[in-house]
């Protein structure tokens, strides 16, 4: 969370600073500010409160002219959505100029010790302390590097810092400590930019973007210097770090919404696509089988694996939670799926015989990288499903498999959530199939229902009229009850997750046959219940439980396969989806959901792609 954008080179850096901006706002959009170094080494400092977009401005004449600038897109932690906690700050003497993504856990003693000595603060933040520290060593007589590597020592936390110094070599420092706020720098033509994520390298490669370009990410402990001549990198001893490369294709950059009105309906409407490029080269559709190239575990020792454990956050712990119950039926091993925020705190038993899968679209949120390095920590073999080639997750992981499913730029993941689920079947079927989990037949069955799977899921969303009537029918509830059972438990978690997030609306998905134990009690003509009732193995008992609910008057919408107008006449509404395979029901209920979400909080007015509060990437713990 939080976009940071820094440049040296030879062009104007406002609007290259203000462009990199605009493609990392997703990221956060609580404040935001750009510092610009002009010619005799004046610094400029522009904020706003709000999104980046109210920095432009149509008369470039009035914007400050340099060939160097820092600028921050902000997710507030510490001190309210304000002017003066926008970022880049400064200490008190302007000579560096700062930008933070992360928490400072010791900053209340750091500021008391600086305001002690003389310091004056002018914002609630805990960055603010980072430019007060380096100031403190400069005056001591350290480079600017020294004095970000003692302001550095000094600190105390996960996170990443850019610094812009007057002095011109190095002008620009960057450092990574611990595993939040990625930070990625890529060198083009003579110009640097560096980054808080691949898209603000996008103005860098702008003549050029449908080709690849490499980029080089920053790993923890690590800090990078920046002049008009050279980038160099260090570990915090100040030993230089040889950097590999990495190709990034114009994939990973970039995306826009084409004709669709938000990103999150265009993500949507992208589905069929994103899970057949989850089958690529993984599937062979002809012979029946499911190769997994990318997954680097043996097969002697998936045979010794005793226990899998899936781990993630928000949509990914559903993707999560729902790939569970398919390691169980398909791999055949004991397999649980752990929030991640929790998971170090759960004294989970793990060895060299567990296999730990993170799941995650940006992998680099914080909770899911301490995860993974406490699965690392206890001996556990570890992979990830991820969406975002060169993060984190990717780099920390024995193997990676990739979603595919392209850059996802709304706030509430859609696709990748489907792409989570289709990746971690495929998993669940070829640790099946060599553990012998699976018989040949069975896995023909699996591979032939995935087949179908893009069809079906194009077939639903061509007609989404039906969605926006159906929300329209629950946009004045102001509580809802999501209702599933079996693996459409996580899928009734993630349509109240997804309903909640962008329209604001009380939403929590709940075990239908948990009603009785205690939520009936909720059940009133105000209280408006969803549930998930598709012909499958769980019908019955799903119906008992919706006609529970109707004896107490709720208002009961249901989704129910084709054809069942006996239990459509008995709820408030009905929605359809087609007769699908047991193994497909995840994926297919997942899109009424999502359009329900979506056409929700359209009628209710609230920004689709950047609801309150949130950020896409969540870096802090
Ligand atoms: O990048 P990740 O998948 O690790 O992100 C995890 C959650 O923060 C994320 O799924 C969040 O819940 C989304 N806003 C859901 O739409």
């Amino acid at each position: 969370m939080c976009g940071i954008v820094g440049y040296v080179g030879d062009r104007e850096a406002w609007p290259i600073i203000l462009n990199g901006l605009l493609h990392l706002e997703y990221r956060g959009y609580d404040s935001a500010g750009i510092a610009v170094l002009d010619s005799c080494g004046r610094l400029e400092i522009r904020k706003t409160m709000g999104r980046v977009q109210s920095l432009i401005t149509d008369d470039l004449s009035q914007t400050p002219s340099g060939t160097i600038a820092l600028g921050h897109t902000r997710w507030a932690t510490h001190g309210p959505p304000s002017y003066d906690n926008a970022h880049p700050h400064t200490g008190c003497n302007q000579r560096v100029t700062v930008v933070h993504n992360g928490i400072i856990e010791n900053f209340l003693e750091l500021k008391k010790k600086l305001e002690a000595d003389g310091h004056v603060f002018s914002s609630q933040t805990d960055s603010e302390v980072i430019p007060h520290l380096i100031e403190v060593g400069l005056s001591n007589g350290d480079t600017f590097e020294e004095a970000c590597r003692s302001m550095e020592r000094q600190i105390k936390g996960s996170q990443a810092i850019v610094a812009l110094s007057k002095q011109i070599d190095p002008v620009l420092c960057g450092l990574r400590l611990g595993h939040a706020g990625g930070l990625v720098i890529a060198d083009y033509e003579g110009q640097t930019i560096l980054g808080s994520a691949l898209p603000a390298t996008i103005p860098l490669f702008d003549k050029d973007l449908s080709s690849s370009h490499e980029v080089v990410f920053l790993e923890s402990e690590e800090m990078v210097t920046i002049t008009r001549s050279r980038t160099s990198y260090h570990n915090l001893d100040g030993r230089i770090q040889v950097k590999e490369p990495v190709s990034i294709s114009a994939s990973d950059l970039s995306s826009d919404k084409g004709n669709y009105s938000h990103f999150m309906l265009k993500e949507i409407m992208e589905q069929p696509d994103v899970v057949g490029a989850s089958f690529k080269e993984r599937v062979d559709f002809h012979n029946k089988t499911v190769n997994l190239s990318d997954f680097h575990v043996s097969d002697s020792d998936i045979f010794y694996l005793n226990r899998v454990i899936l781990v993630g956050c928000g949509t990914s712990l559903h993707a999560a939670q729902v790939g569970r119950s398919w390691i169980e039926e398909f791999a055949g091993i004991p397999a649980s799926a752990e929030s991640a925020s929790e998971f170090r705190y759960n004294n989970l038993t793990m060895d060299h015989k567990t296999l730990v899968i993170s799941i995650g679209q940006s992998g680099e949120t914080a909770d899911t990288i301490a995860a993974m390095e406490h699965a690392v920590s206890k001996g556990a073999r570890l992979i990830t499903i991820c969406n975002s080639e060169g993060s984190q997750a990717t780099r920390i992981a024995e193997s990676t498999l990739n979603m595919l499913a392209g850059l996802e730029i709304g706030v509430a993941s859609t696709k990748t959530f489907l792409a989570s689920l289709c990746t971690v079947q495929l998993l669940a079927i070829y640790i099946g199939q060599i553990r012998g989990a699976l018989d040949a037949d069975q896995v023909g069955t699996l591979i032939d229902n995935l087949a179908t799977l893009p069809r079906i899921l194009g077939d639903i969303l061509k007609d989404t009229g039906h969605y926006e009537d159906l929300a329209n029918k629950i946009c004045g509830y102001n509580d809802l009850l999501f209702l599933g059972r079996g693996t459409q438990v996580p899928i009734a978690s993630e349509g109240a997750l997804k309903l909640k997030e962008i329209s604001y609306i009380h939403a929590e998905g709940y075990p239908a046959g948990e009603m009785k134990h205690g939520p009936i009690a909720l059940i009133d003509a105000h209280m408006a219940t969803l549930a998930l009732a598709p012909k499958s193995y769980l019908y019955d008992k799903m119906v008992g439980n919706i006609l529970e609910v109707k004896a107490r008057e709720g208002m009961e919408v249901a989704i129910l396969t084709e054809g069942d107008v006996d239990l459509g006449s008995r709820v408030d509404v009905a929605s359809y989806i087609p007769l699908v395979p047991e193994s497909l029901l995840p994926m297919v209920l997942t899109i009424p959901l999502q359009l329900l979400a979506y056409y929700v909080a359209l009628a209710k007015g609230c920004d689709v792609d950047k609801p309150r509060n949130l950020a896409k990437s969540v870096t802090v713990e």
